[in-house]
This record gives C-alpha cells, sequence and structure tokens, in this order.
C-alpha cells in the first residue's frame, strides 16, 4: 500500500482523466488501471462528473429484469440493479406462484414529505407551539413561494405539525413539521429548501434559535402498501404455508431474525430504486425506522392464512421516490429502467417497489423453512466462482453445473474442474 499523502491540492480542478491519473500514482497503482476505469460504460464520463464530486470513473452493476409480475391486473417487467445473485430469480418466482391468484394488489398512502425544523431556547415551549401553529398560513405561502413548480404539478404545502421534545443536554427543543405534498418528486430538495426558508420565521416569532432544517428519511405519510394470495396448491401446501407463518412470527418478535428479514425484502426493494436511479439510501433508511415505530424492530412484511387455508402477504414501507430530479433524470440507465416498467408516476413506482419487497419477502421465507436458502443460492453463486476461477464463455455454466452437482461450490474446485474441462 502507498504511504503517501491523501491531501491532493486542487484535486476537484482536475478532469477525471487527471484524477484517475493521480490517484494512480498516489495509490502506486498498476498505469493499466487507467484502461479499465477509463471506460465508463453506458455513462457518459461527462453524466459521471456532474454527478458527483471527484470522479474517477463509474462502476457497473448488473441489472436483471424480474418477470412474472402482474401489479394492479397489469404485467409489468421490473428493473432491478443488484450484485447479488438470487435476488432476481426470487421475484420471478414469488410472482409466478401467485400470478393465478391475482398477482399484486397495491395502494399509497400519498405523497407527503416531512421537512423537520429544530428550535431551541424556548423558555416557554408549549407557547412557541401554538405561535408556530398560529402562523401556519405564512407558513404555506413561504413554502409554496420556494418551490412554484412543485405548486404547479398539484404539489405544495399541506399542513405544519409542531412536536416538543426533552433532550437531556439541549433542553427542550420545539420541533416543527412541514408537511409537504412533493408529488412525482422524491421531494427532498424542495422540502429542505422550504424548512431553510421558514426557519428565520420560526426563531423569530418563537424569540429561539433554529438549528437543523432537514427532511425525515421516516416516510410516513408516504406508505406503499401491497398484498398478494397464495394457494395452498400454488405453493406446495399447508406445510410450506406454516413454515412461512412461523418464519414471520420469528421476525416480528426477534429483532436478530426481523434485520435478516427485512434485508431480504430490501434485496428486492433497493435493486428497484437503484435501477431507477432512487436514493437508496433514504428508502432504506425510512423502512428501517418504519419497522421500529412500536419501539421494538419487527418486520416489515406480514402473513397469514385466509378462510380458505391459503397464504397472504402484506407489505406497507414508506417509499419516498421520485420520477424526476436526479439521477433519475440524468442517468440514462435510470430512464430505461422506467421506461421498462412503463410506470406513469412515483405513487406506481413506488407501489410496485413495495410488491416487489413482497415478493422476495416470500420466496426467501419458502425457500428457508423449505430447502434452506443455500441450494438455489449456491446454483446462482456457482457463477460467479466459475469466473473466479478463470472460467470464461460457455465454460462458466458448465463449470458452475459440475460444482453444483458435486455440493462443493468453492474456487479450489472450480479450478479443478475448469482444468478437467480443458484437458
Ligand atoms: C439474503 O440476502 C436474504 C435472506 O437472508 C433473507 C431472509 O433470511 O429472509 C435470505
Amino acid at each position: 500500500m502507498s504511504t503517501s499523502s491523501s491531501r491532493i491540492s486542487g484535486f476537484h480542478n482536475l478532469s477525471m482523466a487527471e484524477r484517475l491519473e493521480k490517484v494512480i500514482e498516489v495509490a502506486g497503482l498498476n498505469p493499466d488501471v487507467a484502461n479499465h476505469m477509463g471506460n465508463t460504460g453506458n455513462l457518459t464520463g461527462e453524466i459521471a462528473d456532474s454527478m458527483i464530486e471527484n470522479a474517477i470513473g463509474t462502476m457497473n452493476i448488473p441489472i436483471g429484469v424480474a418477470t412474472n409480475m402482474v401489479v394492479d391486473q397489469q404485467d409489468t417487467l421490473i428493473p432491478m440493479a443488484t450484485e447479488e445473485s438470487s435476488v432476481v430469480a426470487a421475484v420471478c418466482n414469488a410472482a409466478r406462484q401467485c400470478r393465478d391468484s391475482g398477482g399484486f394488489i397495491t395502494s399509497m398512502s400519498g405523497s407527503l414529505m416531512i421537512a423537520q425544523v429544530q428550535l431551541v431556547d424556548v423558555p416557554n415551549p408549549e407557547f412557541a407551539r401554538l405561535q408556530i401553529l398560529e402562523h401556519k398560513a405564512d407558513i404555506k405561502q413561504i413554502c409554496d413561494e420556494t418551490d412554484p413548480v412543485l405548486l404547479k404539478h398539484g404539489g405544495g404545502f399541506r399542513d405544519v405539525e409542531v412536536r416538543v421534545l426533552e433532550g437531556s443536554h439541549t433542553g427542550t427543543m420545539v420541533i416543527t413539521h412541514l408537511i409537504v405534498d412533493t408529488r412525482d418528486a422524491m421531494g427532498a430538495n424542495a422540502v429542505n429548501s422550504m424548512a431553510e426558508a421558514v426557519a428565520p420565521l420560526i426563531a423569530k416569532w418563537t424569540g429561539g434559535r433554529t438549528y437543523l432544517r432537514i427532511l425525515s428519511n421516516l416516510a410516513d405519510r408516504r406508505l406503499a402498501r401491497a398484498r398478494a394470495t397464495w394457494t395452498l396448491d400454488a405453493i406446495g401446501g399447508e406445510s410450506v404455508r406454516d413454515g412461512i407463518l412461523a418464519a414471520y412470527e420469528f421476525a416480528d418478535i426477534d429483532p436478530y431474525r426481523a434485520a435478516t428479514h427485512n434485508k431480504g425484502v430490501m434485496n428486492g426493494v433497493s435493486a428497484v430504486v437503484l435501477a431507477t436511479g432512487n436514493d437508496t439510501r433514504a428508502v432504506e433508511a425510512g423502512a428501517h425506522a418504519y419497522a421500529a415505530q412500536t419501539g421494538r424492530y419487527r418486520s416489515l412484511t406480514h402473513w397469514e392464512a385466509d378462510r380458505d387455508g391459503n397464504l397472504t402477504g402484506m407489505i406497507e414501507i414508506p417509499m419516498p421516490v421520485g420520477l424526476i430530479g436526479g439521477a433519475t433524470k440524468s442517468h440514462p440507465t435510470a430512464r430505461i429502467a422506467l421506461d421498462i416498467m412503463a410506470v406513469k408516476s412515483a405513487d406506481q413506482l413506488a407501489r410496485t417497489i413495495a410488491a416487489v419487497g413482497l415478493a422476495q419477502n416470500f420466496s426467501a421465507l419458502k425457500a428457508l423453512a423449505t430447502t434452506g436458502i443455500q441450494k438455489g443460492h449456491m446454483a446462482l453463486h456457482a457463477k460467479n466462482i466459475a469466473v473466479m476461477a478463470g472460467a470464461i464463455g460457455t465454460e462458466i455454466e458448465a463449470v458452475a453445473r459440475d460444482l453444483v452437482k458435486l455440493g462443493k461450490v468453492r474456487v479450489d474446485i472450480a479450478e479443478e474442474v475448469l482444468s478437467k474441462l480443458r484437458g
């Protein structure tokens, strides 16, 4: 490892190629790295450079398309960007098994985002709370003036709420929530600007001091919901259903299991969020905070048996995603992903993503409750291992097949199989 300094003055002023050259020099890398990193694939260097600071290249992640999904009676192809094998297949399988029983039915609570303004140093916080609430009309005017485009599209300020919280170091805080309808935008920029515009007035009206002015990622006014029914015939009988129900209950009562269970849900959710150029971290933070809203971290999905004994699954999850702004607009692949899904609104995108999360969870629980996760996982993982062992072209499939047959998905075995194959 190089011992050179990470202090590279003027780094951000360099071109992408110059930055790369500098990094190669400072990190002591092989100069060939420039060829690899210089190929930015289907995201031009120019766009990449305009998206983040200090860009030196891009990183490709496979996009797979999950088939079989029926969402609100509409056949929908699902683009998923993920590095994890088995994630796309899981959605295809779950969707196939509930196609005949109607696929996924979805709904949305609305497209409301929350921005928070933190006020401190108010000796009479309850009094301040009412002072702020009295100015609802002024707050609405400031918020709506801050984003006239949003207003034109039917969005804008909807409500104000004020909470009084006790901090053990900072003392009493008065927290104002601006509730804003952000329509087809994810809305972070819109609501952050509104919070910054309103904050000085909150300070003036109350005599306190404002600190933070930022959206809340706990987007619980933007809940996407999806439900589906899997018949006993489709899933293979009562014992599979009961295994899935037991797996669900385990997650709902144990945070150690819930974290893994919800990670599986997010395997599906984040892959579509990423493919469509949306903010994976915003959705993930919101999902996990929502999962903990009862005071204990629980399952994001719910599973029950219906009157006929069939398995029913539900998900309700904050889904702050948009169709306009940020990478959804600037990343050409994200535009294509949205076209593949043929979604017409952020609302439809959010609902479809929730359905994907539920599908993913179904497949994980079914595998876990029956054969175990490794069988399916390893079949796909075997291809990665084959590539790691040096297999190319048709060798990849052949080596992977042998690894699965041997029940040993390991690089050393893959090397042996490959050298035998090559004679
Ligand atoms: C692996 O990425 C996801 C699972 O662990 C999810 C789960 O356990 O429910 C299989």
